[in-house]
């Protein structure tokens, strides 16, 4: 933006209100927010930092079928679950509302019936699949089907995750509900279109043109390359069936509810609604002055619907200003793998503290040391031990500690005179000073992991500092010197005292009160924070070792997840099938056949080529199985092939029968592997 902002709109993805929080939440969006929102306090910048619960959606009434419960009984639950780690961890909203709150209710509404005003919506009759047993219609990821472009079975409605094409429900060959196992039936039912295709040339103009620099690669390319699609933006339905939401504020719209990308995003502007009530504050300065820096935190899987959907209805309305930025960050794996609620791969922020109480900036650091602000990045236990051994402990904590104890043991705990300055002295006085500006113009440009680089820098600079000029030897011998030294010293550890607070606000908090100083400015950072005289705290330790053995338990706790067997809920598993004549079961040439080589098929990320000994012959078998399985793994594994299927071709391979594999309603799945004792082409009858 081209002037000095006035106030800063800083919004964060409201988190579903259907499980707990995790580091893949935090990393993705809560924290970068909250970093960038101290930062901008400490500035002295007015902010509205505001996000919620999203209460609605369909993955919740789904859960609430699965658990016996209510869907409000969910998110009751989860909405002050969710607050609650949130809160733990430091993430400074002011204000943490829920999209089930009147206030949303009627602001999602009255803007609904804005943009229909304003004949922006398209009413449009089309066919939709409907489970007759879970009497619903069903979301696009609630059907799975067979991929007409490649033959994978388990495509989802909109996507087929093995060759990545887009695709529509009904394209699927034999779509199945994943409520019910069921084949889904089409039936018509009429949504509210926003007319998008009206608003791509500006929209191109503004992103495309107006963004290029400024906006993250990751999320300029994502727009680009949906703006610039050969066909334009389409219309986009911002309604649902469901009987859990907002309901769609027209006649004839009984059922309907308003959906995610129009829903969500309003839920900000009503949580600054409700803040601004409650501190008797306007709201809409936060909304509509030019002079606001409206700025979305969000994960990559949001990008589309902030960054063009959500604009698109700003703009339609007339009164609103647009996001400044949209800082997206990528994903956030665990071990080497993605993070999976279902399958409880995560690491989750209450369990974390249980483990390692007090030790949320610990989290905070590492996460943003290793935030995947650009790509996908992983998160080890290894590594967080390293990253707080080798560089809290050993940089940032070894640091402080020892200013504190040779400020104690040589004077009592109260800062010294400064004598006269060496070059060093004056080099790294003039060092200090660069750094407020260093780790802000970081922090402005979103570039949160070079930021906290800066500061550790600060705290090296420190322990170079002293280590170079080593006061406790010079105490003995140049008294004045050593005096200069600490005072210097102590400088430092009061800049890092204020520069460390958007990141580690817990640690930077005990500093503080190790340094017995006032919480200050960040631009105060660059001058001496505690003059001669000044009488320090109680030194205590900022940072402990981690041992080996919390690491193993971390690791081991994973293994288990892994070997859990996952329990499907009773109603989520398949019904089963109609009878089938014996014969029909002896039309299957099932056997035993061995796995000799297999490789993963070039650009696709399910499919494993496999070569396999059926006894009778050597064949290649195409199987989606990579999510499950590496190539490695694989070879020498004995398999069940049904080697009479007809031949078909899945990705120009041909491929001559099919593994069996099992697949619970949790994801899980495995080969069925026979007894060892059966060789290659024994037949299972
Ligand atoms: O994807 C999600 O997690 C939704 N709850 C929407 C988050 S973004 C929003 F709040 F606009
Ligand atoms: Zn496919």
């Amino acid at each position: 933006m081209s002037q000095t902002p006035k106030r800063y709109t800083i919004t964060a993805a409201l988190p579903y209100a259907n499980g707990p929080i995790h580091i893949g939440h935090l990393a993705g969006c809560y924290l970068p927010a909250d970093i960038y929102a101290r930062y901008q306090r400490l500035n002295h910048r007015e902010v509205a930092f505001m996000c919620g619960s999203d209460e609605h959606g369909v993955a919740i009434t789904i859960k609430a079928k699965k658990e016996g419960v209510t869907p409000q009984e969910i998110v009751d639950k989860y909405h002050v679950m969710m607050q609650d780690s949130l809160r733990q961890f430091g993430i400074s909203f002011d204000h943490y509302s829920r999209t089930s709150s009147p206030t949303h209710k009627q602001t999602a509404q009255d803007f609904f019936k804005n943009l229909y005003d304003k004949g922006e919506f398209l009413e449009k009759t089309t066919q939709q699949y409907f489970d007759e047993e879970a009497q619903q219609f069903l979301a696009d990821r609630y059907i799975e089907g067979t991929c007409p472009k490649c033959g994978y079975e388990h495509a989802y409605g909109d996507q087929c995750e093995s060759c990545g094409t887009s695709l529509s429900p009904t394209e699927l060959i034999n779509p199945v509900s994943k409520l019910s196992g069921n084949q889904p039936v089409l039936r018509d039912t009429t949504h509210w279109f926003l007319a998008l295709d009206r608003h791509t040339e500006w929209l191109k103009k503004w992103i495309v043109e107006g963004h290029k620099s400024d906006w993250k690669s990751n999320v300029y390319g994502q727009c680009k390359s949906w703006l610039e699609a050969g066909e334009g933006l389409q219309p986009r339905s911002m309604t649902r069936d469901l009987d859990w939401g907002v309901p769609v504020p027209v006649e004839g719209a009984d059922g309907k509810v308003l959906y995610v990308w129009f829903d969500a995003p309003i839920g900000y502007i009503s949580a600054t609604r409700e803040w601004a009530e409650q501190n008797h504050k306007d709201w809409e300065p936060f909304w509509m002055e030019k002079d606001t820096k409206l700025v979305h935190f969000i994960g990559k899987d949001n990008i589309v619907f902030h960054c063009i959907i959500f604009p698109a209805i700003l703009k339609t309305h007339g009164a609103y200003i647009l996001p400044d930025n949209v800082p997206a960050n990528e994903f956030l794996n665990l071990e080497g793998q993605k993070i999976s609620t279902s399958r409880n791969w995560a690491v989750w922020l209450h369990e974390y503290l249980e483990d390692f109480s007090n030790k949320q900036d610990v989290l905070r650091y590492v996460l943003c040391a290793t935030a995947p602000e650009t790509k996908d990045n992983d998160f080890t236990w290894k590594d967080f031990q390293q990253r707080n051994n080798s560089e809290l402990v050993a940089i940032y904590g070894n640091f402080v500690n020892r200013v504190l104890v040779l400020m104690d043991k040589y004077y009592s705990g109260v800062v010294p005179q400064m004598g006269a300055c060496t070059a060093v002295d004056t080099e790294t006085l003039a060092e200090i000073q660069k750094y407020p500006q260093r780790i802000g113009d970081k922090i402005e440009a979103y570039k949160f992991r070079d930021g906290l680089q800066e500061l550790m820098n600060l705290a090296r600079l420190g322990n170079k500092y002293l280590a170079d000029e080593e006061p406790w030897k010079t105490i003995k011998t140049d008294p004045q010197r050593a005096a200069t030294v600490l005072a210097i010293a102590a400088q430092i550890a009061g800049a890092l005292s204020v520069l460390s607070e958007p990141f580690m606000p817990f640690v930077a908090d005990s500093l503080r009160n190790m340094l017995n100083l006032e919480p200050q400015d960040w631009s105060l950072a660059n001058m001496p924070l505690l003059p001669a005289n000044h009488q320090m705290g109680k030194a205590n330790l900022l940072f402990d070792k981690v041992e080996d053995v919390a690491i193993a338990a971390q690791l081991e706790k994973l293994e288990a997840q892994k070997a859990l067997p996952s329990v499907a809920p009773a109603n989520a598993i398949p019904e089963a099938k109609e009878n089938i004549a014996f014969d029909d079961f002896q039309k299957m040439d099932l056997r035993v056949a061995v796995v000799l080589e297999a490789e993963r098929v070039k650009k696709t990320d399910k499919l494993i080529k496999l070569t396999v000994n059926t006894g009778l012959d050597t064949r290649t078998v195409v199987s989606g199985i990579a999510q499950w399985y590496t190539p490695e793994e694989l070879v020498g594994k004995r398999v069940v092939l049904l080697a009479n299927l007809a031949p078909r071709k899945i990705k120009g391979i041909e491929s001559q029968g099919m593994i069996l594999l099992g697949e619970d309603h949790q994801g899980n799945a495995a080969l069925v592997e026979p007894d060892t004792t059966l060789l290659p082409g024994a037949c299972i009858s």
